[in-house]
């Protein structure tokens, strides 16, 4: 399975800063068996589509969940394709908890997302008291479902080949407390094994479950040795060229 490493710049940056993260980006050297995205705020995307070199694919952090028209304030799939992004980040943590996006919507939005064509990066994770009260799989589980349409009021989405799923446990993500190996690997084998179950096994055998909090260049070629763990969603660290750099050359 081909690696996937991407770069979540969140809401962080400048003109000028981005553009000196951008040319340090064109200036590392990345493995060619590596899929590379980074995810610019929307408004610098187009900064970054025309001055990032074609290597690296272009992700939202987000999109609205349908056709666009009178919302405001969101952006539509079809302006994110427009402007030359492939993918979109889809439930991630604080989209759910801060901004308090729920199973329906972040379901909906993925199966509209695939349904246009871009990509999907599928966020998954629980809260540090979810963990301590031994919940991490019902959680998991749960937002795997809304992805996967099996709940009633659910859209299903229309195909896997484009989903890439990321488990990032909330208490890891911006904390400087990565999971261990061991802690990821345990939750991909169970996603996993849902997907065998609740899809097929087809899908759960090909589809990248990825890692993401607080991945750095002292932990991810540690992460990077465990079985399931097909590649890594960076925060903090993607917002260094170098660094991000040798996120990506991890698993090689
Ligand atoms: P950090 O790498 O900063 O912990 O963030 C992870 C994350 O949320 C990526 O989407």
């Amino acid at each position: 399975m081909q690696f996937f490493v991407g770069g979540n710049w969140k809401c962080n940056g400048t003109k000028e800063s981005i553009s000196k993260l951008v040319s340090d980006l064109n200036s590392v050297k990345l493995e060619s068996d590596v899929d590379v995205v980074v995810a610019p705020p929307f408004i610098y995307i187009d900064q970054v589509k025309n001055s990032l070199t074609d290597r690296i694919e272009i992700s939202a952090q987000n999109s609205w969940i349908g056709k666009g028209g009178a919302f405001t304030g969101e952006i539509s799939v079809e302006q994110l394709k427009d402007i030359g992004c492939k993918w979109v980040i889809l439930g991630h943590s604080e989209r759910r908890h801060v901004i308090g996006e729920d199973d329906q919507f972040i379901g909906k939005k993925a199966a509209y997302t695939l349904s246009q064509g871009l990509g999907v990066i599928a966020c998954i994770g629980e809260l540090l008291k979810e963990r301590e009260e031994g919940k991490t799989f019902d959680v998991c589980f749960q937002q795997m479902k809304a992805f996967a349409g099996k709940l009633p009021w659910l859209y299903a989405v229309p195909s896997w080949d484009n989903v890439v799923i990321a488990y990032e446990p909330v208490w890891a993500i911006g904390t400087g407390k990565v999971a261990t190996p061991q802690q990821a690997q345990e939750v991909h084998v169970a996603v996993r094994d849902w997907l065998k179950k609740n899809v097929s096994a087809e899908v759960a055998s090909k589809t990248r479950i990825i890692y993401g909090g607080s991945v750095n260049g002292g932990n991810c070629a540690e992460l990077a040795k465990e079985e399931d763990i097909d590649g890594f969603l960076v925060g903090g660290a993607s917002l260094k060229g170098p660094e991000f750099a040798t996120i990506v050359n991890a698993v090689t």
